[in-house]
C-alpha cells in the first residue's frame, strides 16, 4: 500500500447501521427461561432485541452496515485503503473478517485487520483509524463493529440470554480538509484524542472459556466497575478534546444496561446532552452498539451535522476507550 502524507486530523464522514430482521421480545424469552418483561425492563432496560438468522454471519451484517456508511460518505470502494473490523464473535478465527468484508464491498487490496477489545472495540478501532490517517498510513478508513453474540449465548441462562444481541454499525473516516480548502467543519479535527485502558485483573469477570463454552458474566462486579470507574475516563476524553461537558450534544456510551448508561450520564454533568438509549430495542450488541446507536439516531433525525458526541466503550478484558467526535 502506498504511504500518504499524514493529515492534521481525522473526521467521520458517515455512519451506517444494520439490524437483523428477527425481533425477540422479553415475553418470547419468558416462555423458555425463568424471567419476565418487568424484570428485564427495570434491571436492564431492554424491551426487545434483534437476533440474526442462523445462516447470517458477522461478515454479512458488517457488509450491510458498511455499505450504508460508504454510500453516505459519497466515496467509492476504491477510496478506502484500510478496513478495521471490531468483533469478539468472528465466524472463524482464520481468515480475519475484515479482508472478507472488504472483498465483498469491492474494496481492492486494503490493509485489513480484526480487533478484539470486546464492547470497547469500536472506540479502539476509531482511534486506530484516526491515528493511521494522521500518520499517513491510510487516507480513508472503514471502521466496523459487528457481532453475532447469539451464537455464544446459552439460551437457558437467564443472566445472559436476555442481554446480548446481534447487529453491526460502521463509520467511514477520512482526513480533515487541507488548510485553504473546504469549510470550517471539514477543517476541524472531528475525532478527538482517545482515552483508553484495560485491567486484566478483571479478566475473569466476562469471558468465554473455550470454543465449546458460552459467555459467562459476573454481572454485579461489571456493573459496579462500569458505574464507578468510567465517568473519569469520559471526562478526561472531554478535557483532552478541549470540550466542556456542557457543550456536548449527545452522549453515546456502550449499550450494556440502561441503568449503567444513566448512572454514567448523571456523573458527567452534561444535562443538556441527549443520551443514546438504543439498548431498549437493540439489546447489547457489544462492539456494534455505539455506531449502531449513532446511525439510528441520525436516521431518526435526532442529531445534526456538527453535533459534538462523547463516545465510551467498555467491556470484557476489561477494556475501555472514550473520545469526543464531531458528527458528519
Ligand atoms: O457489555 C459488556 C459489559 N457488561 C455489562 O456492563 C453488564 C453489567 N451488569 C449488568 O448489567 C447487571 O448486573 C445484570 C443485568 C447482568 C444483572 O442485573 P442485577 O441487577 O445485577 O441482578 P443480579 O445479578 O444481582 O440478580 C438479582 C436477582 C437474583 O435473584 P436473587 O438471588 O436475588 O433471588 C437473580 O437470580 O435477579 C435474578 N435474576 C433474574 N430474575 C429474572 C437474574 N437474571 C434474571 C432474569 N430474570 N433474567
Amino acid at each position: 500500500m502506498r504511504i500518504h502524507q499524514g493529515s492534521a486530523g481525522a473526521r467521520v464522514l458517515a455512519f451506517g447501521g444494520y439490524q437483523p430482521a428477527r425481533i425477540v421480545t422479553n415475553d418470547e424469552l419468558s416462555a423458555t427461561v425463568d424471567t419476565n418483561d418487568e424484570w428485564i425492563r427495570s434491571r436492564v432496560g431492554i424491551e426487545s432485541r434483534r437476533i440474526a438468522a442462523p445462516d447470517e454471519t458477522v461478515a454479512d451484517m458488517a457488509v450491510a452496515a458498511a455499505g450504508k456508511a460508504l454510500a453516505g460518505s459519497g466515496l467509492s470502494p476504491a477510496d478506502i485503503d484500510l478496513v478495521i473490523v471490531a468483533t469478539c464473535t468472528p465466524e472463524v478465527m482464520i481468515p480475519n473478517t475484515a479482508a472478507v468484508v472488504a472483498r465483498r464491498l469491492g474494496i481492492n487490496a486494503p490493509g485489513a485487520y480484526d480487533l478484539n477489545a470486546a464492547c470497547a472495540g469500536f472506540c479502539y478501532a476509531l482511534a486506530n483509524a484516526s491515528d493511521a490517517i494522521r500518520a499517513g498510513s491510510a487516507r480513508h478508513v472503514l471502521v466496523i463493529g459487528t457481532e453475532k453474540l447469539s451464537q455464544w449465548v446459552d439460551w437457558t441462562d437467564r443472566s445472559t440470554c436476555i442481554i446480548f444481541a446481534d447487529g453491526a454499525g460502521a463509520a467511514v473516516v477520512g482526513p480533515v480538509a487541507e488548510p485553504g480548502t473546504g469549510d470550517a467543519a471539514e477543517q476541524a479535527p472531528g475525532v478527538g484524542p482517545v482515552v483508553w485502558g484495560s485491567d486484566g485483573a478483571m479478566a475473569d469477570k466476562i469471558y468465554i472459556k473455550d470454543r465449546d463454552s458460552f459467555i459467562f458474566q459476573e454481572g454485579q462486579s461489571v456493573f459496579r466497575w462500569a458505574t464507578t470507574a468510567l465517568h473519569p475516563v469520559a471526562l478526561q476524553a472531554c478535557a483532552d478534546a478541549g470540550v466542556d461537558p456542557a457543550e456536548l450534544d449527545v452522549f453515546v456510551p456502550h449499550q450494556a444496561n440502561l441503568r449503567i448508561i444513566e448512572a454514567i450520564a448523571r456523573k458527567l454533568g452534561a444535562p443538556q446532552a441527549k443520551i443514546a438509549t438504543d439498548i431498549v430495542n437493540a439489546g447489547n450488541t457489544s462492539s456494534a452498539s455505539i455506531p449502531l446507536a449513532l446511525s439510528r439516531m441520525i436516521e431518526h433525525g435526532e442529531l445534526s451535522s456538527g453535533d459534538k458526541a462523547l463516545l465510551i466503550g467498555f467491556g470484557a478484558g476489561v477494556c475501555y476507550a472514550a473520545q469526543v467526535i464531531t458528527l458528519p
